[in-house]
């Protein structure tokens, strides 16, 4: 017989056999007793925690022939076929692959008829939140006048994404994450059924990076087991956790070899999703930091693995040096941060932010140009007056940028306008002004596109001229990037009255650079 994985080995076939959710488990033992049952059931949790498993139990609670039943006999034909997968009236559907609107319509056309074997028919609907907005009407219909032989139980992980008509016709119950000491005696208990040779501290360091999921844990053990060929020790499994966290850690490095700032805050909040112990993670990015070191200094070291050797040519000794100071007070202030992800982020911008080596330019030193409000010019050849002071924004530039917001233009036609200045608008007549620098924009029809804007906006036909100057014009476009660039330099400026920075400077003869991520 093929290997089968333990998680589906070991799914739970009744109430009983099921790890924690002891209050859900109560209320619903209770209500299948008094026989008062919702037509609409909703498991929430994070995976793993048994919503499937819980789906497929209750929709035997529901059918066994012993009767309607929090402990189904098992052995009747009901019972068999829905453990088998193979019963005709529950209706097993994975959203996520099934989200189209004809899929639902399907599945809810034969609502109306009686079950063909049960006493009920069970749609159990996985994923709930990923079906289609008409497929989510469908389902309400039905769930607005449930015919009495039908029980839904939906399941999700992401209730906040179910509309709130479908969430307020369902009985809700919340499986929460199973606790490692749980999770430990339920891997002990199936290592004692399976004959595995076990250290218990290697099956609750297991446990603990199951992060809650049984499945999960369940699949670690899988790995184990293999790893250790047939026993579950703790040296083994604390190399084989290392290799992964250092597995999940690589592409963190990656996109810091790569300046990706966004890929660093989408690596980064990946990880956070699966709630890893952050201080774990950056000890696993400073031994990893300190594999590429040594790979730098002895490229042809016996133990350097070719992702590592990788990595070290990526960056120079330098870097490698500062990330590791950076990570190293990274651990140690993690305490310190309001979250521990938000102070492993940090630290990860810190790495971002530095390059050693090159010296500090304050950005101050080059100020944007000076940009003036010009008025329009009678004779539009007429020069911009020099040295013009700065301009605060003016009431007309502000309206201007407002208005822009509301016309629903896109492309070329807002890139158009937004490089415009309003001079002057009338009930019939908008008057704008355009820098001869992008007169090259300016074209027939893409003014066109911004006449018809402006006609609809005001709801009458307006007629549009666009004046232009030599002068420097405080457009929409030019303010957006004077916000832009002030971000920037007070980002900068709170960056560099960090104490720690400024130790890292000195060390280091490093220079910030900050970016705004996209
Ligand atoms: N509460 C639990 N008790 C025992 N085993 C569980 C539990 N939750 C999950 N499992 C194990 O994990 C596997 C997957 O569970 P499943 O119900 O599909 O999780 P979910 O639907 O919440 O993602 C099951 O087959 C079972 O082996
Ligand atoms: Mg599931
Ligand atoms: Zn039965």
């Amino acid at each position: 017989m093929s290997y089968q994985v333990l998680a589906r080995k070991w799914r739970p076939r009744n109430l009983q056999e099921m790890v924690g959710q002891a209050s859900i488990l109560r209320m619903l033992t209770n209500a299948l007793e008094q026989k008062r049952l919702h037509h609409a059931y909703l498991l929430t949790g994070t995976r793993g925690v048994g919503k499937t498993t819980l789906g497929r139990i209750l929709a035997k609670c529901l059918n066994c022939e012993t009767g309607i039943t929090p402990t189904p006999c098992g052995t009747c034909h009901a019972c068999q076929a829905i453990d088998a997968g193979q019963f005709l009236d529950l209706y097993e559907v994975d959203a996520a692959s099934r989200t189209k609107v004809e899929d639902t319509r399907e599945l809810l056309d034969n609502v109306l008829y009686a079950p063909t074997q049960g006493r009920y028919k069970v749609y159990l609907i996985d994923e709930v939140h990923m079906l289609s907005n008409h497929s989510f009407n469908a389902l309400l219909k039905t769930l607005e006048e449930p015919p009495e032989h039908v029980k839904f139980i939906l399941a999700t992980t992401d209730p906040k994404r179910l509309p709130v008509t479908i969430l307020s016709r369902c009985l809700q119950f919340h499986l929460k994450r199973i606790v490692p000491e749980q999770i430990t005696a339920h891997l002990q208990h199936i290592c004692t059924a399976e004959t595995i040779i076990n250290e218990t501290p290697a099956l609750a360091k297991l446990a603990k990076a199951a992060d809650g999921s049984m499945r999960d844990a369940l699949s670690l053990l899988d790995q184990a087991i293999a790893y250790g060929h047939g026993t579950v020790n703790q040296s083994d499994v604390n190399t084989m956790l290392g290799n992964m966290a250092q597995d999940d850690i690589r592409p963190l490095l990656e996109a810091l070899a790569a300046q990706d700032g966004k890929q660093l805050f989408n690596i980064s909040s990946q990880l956070a999703e699966h709630s890893p112990d952050f201080e774990q993670v950056l000890e696993e990015l400073i031994s990893l930091l300190h594999h590429i070191a040594i790979a730098q200094v002895v490229p042809h070291a016996v133990n350097v693995d070719e992702s590592i050797a990788l990595l070290a040519k990526r960056f120079s000794p330098q870097e490698v040096q500062l990330y590791y100071q950076i990570a190293l007070l990274g651990r140690r202030d993690l305490a310190l941060t309001p979250t521990p992800h938000q102070g492993f982020e940090m630290t990860m911008l810190r790495m971002l932010a530095f390059k050693p080596g090159t010296h500090l330019t304050p950005i101050a030193e080059n100020a944007p140009p000076t940009i003036a409000k010009a008025s329009i010019p009678n004779d539009p050849s007429t020069p911009a007056t020099p040295d013009a002071p700065p301009i605060a924004t003016t009431q007309d530039t502000t309206d201007w940028r407002h208005l822009l917001s509301q016309l629903e233009l896109t492309g070329m036609a807002y890139a158009l306008a937004a490089n415009c200045t309003l001079e002057k608008i009338t009930a019939n007549k908008v008057i704008l002004a355009l820098s001869d620098k992008h007169q090259p924009m300016l074209n027939p029809k893409l003014q066109e596109r911004l006449a018809e804007a402006l006609t609809r906006h005001f709801k009458q036909p307006i007629t549009l001229d666009i004046l232009i100057t030599a002068a420097e014009l405080a457009t929409p476009e030019k303010q957006q990037q004077q916000e832009k660039k002030q971000h920037l330099d007070t980002a900068t400026q709170t960056l560099l009255q960090d104490p720690q920075i400024k130790q890292l400077i000195d060390l280091y003869d490093a220079t910030v650079k900050v970016s705004l991520l996209p």
